[in-house]
This record gives C-alpha cells, structure tokens and sequence, in this order.
C-alpha cells in the first residue's frame, strides 16, 4: 500500500485526478471504477477541468460505479445515478451506455439486479477502483463483519452510515436502510485502487488503516493484500499518525 500525504482537499483533488488523467492517456478506452460521496467530488472537478482543456477525453471510457441506495428513484437528488450525472458524467464526453450504476430503483428485483451486476464486472477488468472510505472502515458499502468474498449484494446500511450521510438528506429517516454495492471480492479484482481521505472526522479511521490488523471487522484493511493500492490522504486525516 504506498501512501501519499498532501496538504489538503485541494491537494488530494488535482493529485486524484492528475493519476486519473494519465491512466486515460495511456489507455484511452480503460474501464474505471468510481465512487461517490464528498471525496471524489473535488477529483471530478479536476478530471472535467482536464477534458475541458482538451488534456483527456471519455469518449471511449467505460465506467462501473461502487454502489446505489435502494429504493430511491434515479432521478432522486441523492441518488448515486444522480449524482454520478451531476458531478462528472453530464461534463464531460463519456458515452452514456458506457456508464454502469447498480440499479436498485423502487420495484426493481434487488437480488437480479445485484446478480447482473456481477456478471457485468466479471466480463471486464477495472484499471482502476476509485475508493473513498467509511469513518466504520467501509469501502463500498460493505458495512463491518461483511465476508471478504463477498460479490454484489444488497446490504442493510450500519447505523454509523446513515448517520453520517443524513447530512445530504432532510432528515435521518429519510435516509435508505439499504443499498446495492459491488462486494469486497470485486473491489479487490481490480488492476489498481485509488482511495482518497480528507478530514480530521477520518482521522481515527486512518490510524486503523494504516496500524490495524486484517480483519473483517474493519472491511477496508483487506486492501493490505491487494498488489497495486495508493491511498492519498490530506493532513487532518493524518493528524492522529504523528
Ligand atoms: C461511495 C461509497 C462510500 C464512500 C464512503 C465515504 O460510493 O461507496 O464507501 O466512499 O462512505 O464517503 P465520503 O467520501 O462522503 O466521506
């Protein structure tokens, strides 16, 4: 696991997206595996920035996100089709049958859904597994005490999780109980991972990243023994390793 340490979230942002840039350079049509939530967002700006410039184009890019919530429409504002939408793939020039989001919309059969989508990330190969992180260890959304095997499923959100994302919501009750993610076995299938970690909220998180053992107690140590893993933290994420 190499470890990069920056100043800030603007630091961690352009460093993201510069690794992003030059990985659609070399290979032009690589498959990347993406992730929402407030880490990656700087990163994405930075990539639009990028295509604007005319440095990088996603016109032969495919792309597999990490998760969806369940039950929420995908034009939901807090969807992760939404979001995907508003914050990357409405800039830029990626083809839309390129883009993979799990579907997991009101009415869809969550157990088919989750089933294609794993057969969906076998027949291709991630280049690259952008990750954020859970403050609980989750990577995904696979919560503590989720089987390092696991393959796409539909998982009851911890308690921790919709606490933390009521932020995007009106309220707490509002937030899903449950979403679909790719499993730990098909987050660790990818060529390389990215994840990035910015925030003093995360430096308690970070110290058991980097000091603790492998356990699935803490679904994100698994990347321990993952051959190609970068971990771009900022310094309040890093504050509680000195
Ligand atoms: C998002 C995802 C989650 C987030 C994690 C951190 O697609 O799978 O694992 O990466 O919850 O979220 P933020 O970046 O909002 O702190």
């Amino acid at each position: 696991m190499k470890v990069i340490v920056v100043k800030n979230y603007d630091e961690l942002s352009e460093l993201g997206a510069s690794i992003i840039a030059k990985l659609i350079k070399e290979k032009p049509n690589c498959t990347l595996g993406l992730a929402t939530g407030s880490s990656p967002v700087g990163t994405y700006q930075n990539l639009i920035k990028a295509y604007n410039n005319g440095e990088i184009s996603f016109k032969d890019v495919h792309s597999y996100n990490l998760d969806e919530y369940c039950g929420i429409d995908r034009n939901h504002p807090q969807s992760y089709y939404y979001f995907m939408h508003d914050n990357l793939f409405n800039h830029v020039d990626i083809v839309e049958e390129n883009t993979h989001v799990p579907y997991a919309a009101p009415g869809s059969d969550l157990d088919a859904e989750a089933k294609k989508y794993t057969e969906a990330l076998n027949s291709v190969e991630i280049d690259l597994q952008l990750l954020g992180i859970g403050g609980n260890g989750h990577i995904g959304f696979n919560e503590p005490g989720t089987p390092f095997e696991q393959e796409t499923f539909v998982v009851t959100l911890a308690e921790k999780t919709r606490e933390d994302n009521k932020r995007f919501f009106n309220s707490i009750d509002e937030v899903p109980t449950h979403a679909m993610t790719m499993g730990i076995a098909n987050i660790m299938n990818a060529k390389s991972i990215l994840m990035l970690i910015s925030g003093a909220s995360k430096a308690d998180t970070v110290v058991k990243l980097l000091k603790g053992e492998i356990t699935t107690d803490f679904p994100a140590s698994i990347l321990h023994k993952h051959p190609n893993v970068t971990v771009i933290i900022d310094e309040a994420a890093y504050s509680k390793m000195n």
